[in-house]
């Protein structure tokens, strides 16, 4: 059959192919002449089955990495850069800047998105839309920080001016699910509290970091923002080895997090600000509303295709109603639909990593010689570039997908008779970002909340797990989480207290009237941003 195009809308088809040619260091465009690595989207252009070549990009390695983090050290002097010691207010008018010229790219972003991580079309579009108003949020929020700390307080004789300042070089790391907005919940905070930064995107969804370069150029001052392209070992772990990285800041999985840490020679200077695996369970409580459940374990269970660090990824169903449940929920697993990311009303997409659904038909093996069986029919069914999501049941925790954090389309049931059960489960799991409990006995939920909120960081009621509103606070225990992200927590992640302090004398107090009245120091300053 001949190739065609038929099916993909004009405005999505890949006319161009992009070579990322470019890396931002020093607030410079520079051009890269060494050797690139293809970047292929699993998505096919052409009726016959084949992955779509969209570009490429550099394979930096150690020269570059230490270029950008010579470049970030040399903004960040010390604590003596142009950066560090700006005026907030000046500070917010260059990410003012940079968000206005962001918001020019949404088209070019959102395209890329589609292609690189086979996200859908109105996902992409709330993930760019999302981001942006982020970083308005975090802008309003640091305005307000701002406000509170333009006071002296004085105790026991002694007045503070207390502000919040930043860390220093912070290297930024984010996934490639939300290569958008999680990097930018890591990398905005980092760079509007006064930190200088070297950024390097996920392996996937990277191309759509590019159209955003001459943004982060023209906004900051140079050196404020470096981009690197290549792979972690290659660019990250040579500047972790140096020890002059102060946070690393990393969404993804602990391996590469723990990898990286430990290349750094001071651990107590490094500080770590990390989102990593989690294993967030549903609980289905026997009188849980089947409707409202179903459809909830569904959105948590496969939006993205399970690729979520807060996707549920065991379901836990109480005895009584389990065989219900399954059903139900089995026919409308095999009800979604499965199709490119423009494709009308589209649920399931392409999976962006090649070898996924091989390591899912694993997990799925691995299974059923253990004893769990598939539910749905469509269950395991492949595609050359997905595998359709197999309800199992039951699992038991000898199996693979019990203990794996699975980040893709399988759903593992597990089914309970006491709540004991699924709360030592968890107590026992290395995991504790967040949990979905399904039921309706407040005399139930009410002492399951109070444990619940003692193993994980959040509970959702009656509702799928999640990291939004971005204004909540996201985080996790045990081996999920380290810091906490929102729109007020990340400023305060990203930055420490510090203060000037002086004791009640007419010396003093002269002296600090005069340098309010020359407004000559940026920090020491009662000015209101309005
Ligand atoms: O990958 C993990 C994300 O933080 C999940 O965010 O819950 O908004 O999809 P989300």
């Amino acid at each position: 059959m001949p190739a065609t195009k038929t099916k993909i809308p004009e405005a999505f088809q890949i006319t161009q192919e992009i070579h990322q040619g470019t890396y931002l260091v020093n607030g410079e465009l520079r051009k890269w002449e060494g050797s690139t690595t293809p970047v292929v989207s699993t998505i096919s252009s052409t009726n016959d089955y084949a992955p779509t070549t969209l570009g490429s990009i550099p394979d930096m390695g150690e020269p570059e990495a230490m270029e950008a983090l010579d470049a970030a050290l040399a903004a960040y002097d010390k604590g003596q850069g142009v950066w560090p010691t700006m005026k907030v207010k000046d500070r917010i008018e260059c990410m003012e800047s940079f968000v206005k010229k962001m918001e020019q790219k949404r088209d070019e972003v959102v395209k890329l998105l589609m292609w690189e991580i086979g996200k859908s079309l109105p996902d992409s579009y709330k993930e760019f839309d999302r981001t942006v108003e982020y970083i308005y949020d975090t802008i309003e929020e640091y305005k307000q920080l701002d406000r509170d700390s333009a006071k002296f307080q004085k105790h026991d004789g002694v007045y503070a001016h207390i502000r919040r300042g930043p860390l220093g070089v912070v290297l930024c790391l984010g996934p490639y699910n939300y290569p958008l907005n999680e990097t930018f919940a890591l990398l905005i905070p980092a760079i509007i509290m006064g930190n200088t930064t070297v950024f390097k995107p996920a392996k996937h969804g990277v191309l759509l970091i590019t159209p955003l370069l001459e943004a982060f150029k023209s906004s900051f001052p140079k050196g404020v923002v470096n981009i690197l392209f290549g792979r972690g070992r290659a660019v990250a772990a040579p500047i972790m080895k140096t020890g002059k990285i102060d946070v690393l800041a990393l969404i993804g999985n602990s391996k590469s997090a723990n990898a990286l840490q430990e290349q750094h020679p001071k651990s107590n200077r490094l500080r770590l600000v990390l989102g990593l695996e989690a294993k967030n369970p549903a609980i289905v409580l026997p009188d849980a509303d089947l409707d409202l459940t179903i459809n909830e374990c569904i959105a948590g269970t496969l939006s993205f295709n399970g690729q979520r660090c807060t996707a549920l990824k065991v379901v836990y169903v109480h005895e009584d109603i389990k065989e219900e449940f399954l059903k139900r929920f089995s026919e409308k697993v095999d009800a979604l639909k499965f199709g490119n990311p423009w494709d009308e009303g589209v649920n399931l997409t392409p999976l962006p990593e090649p070898g996924k659904p091989a390591y899912i038909q694993e997990l799925l093996d691995d299974a059923k010689t253990k004893g769990a069986k598939v539910m749905n029919k469509k269950g395991g069914k492949h595609f050359d570039n997905y595998i359709w999501p197999a309800v199992l049941y039951p699992v038991s925790k000898d199996m693979r997908v019990y203990e794996e954090e699975q980040f893709g389309p399988i759903i593992p049931v597990v089914s309970f008779k006491d709540i004991e059960e699924p709360l030592d489960d968890m107590a026992e799991s290395n995991y504790g970002q967040q949990v979905s409990l399904f039921g309706k006995d407040v005399y139930t939920l009410s002492p399951l909340i109070d444990s619940l909120a003692n193993l994980v960081c959040r509970v959702n009621l009656n509702s799928s797990c999640q990291r939004g509103p971005d204004v909540y606070p996201f985080t996790g225990r045990k081996d999920s989480a380290q810091s906490t992200l929102s729109v007020h927590d990340a400023l305060r992640s990203f930055s420490i207290r510090t203060f000037v302090a002086f004791k009640d004398n007419d010396l003093n107090n002269e002296t600090i009237e005069q340098l309010l009245e020359a407004k000559v120091s940026n920090f020491l300053s009662t000015d209101y941003i309005l």
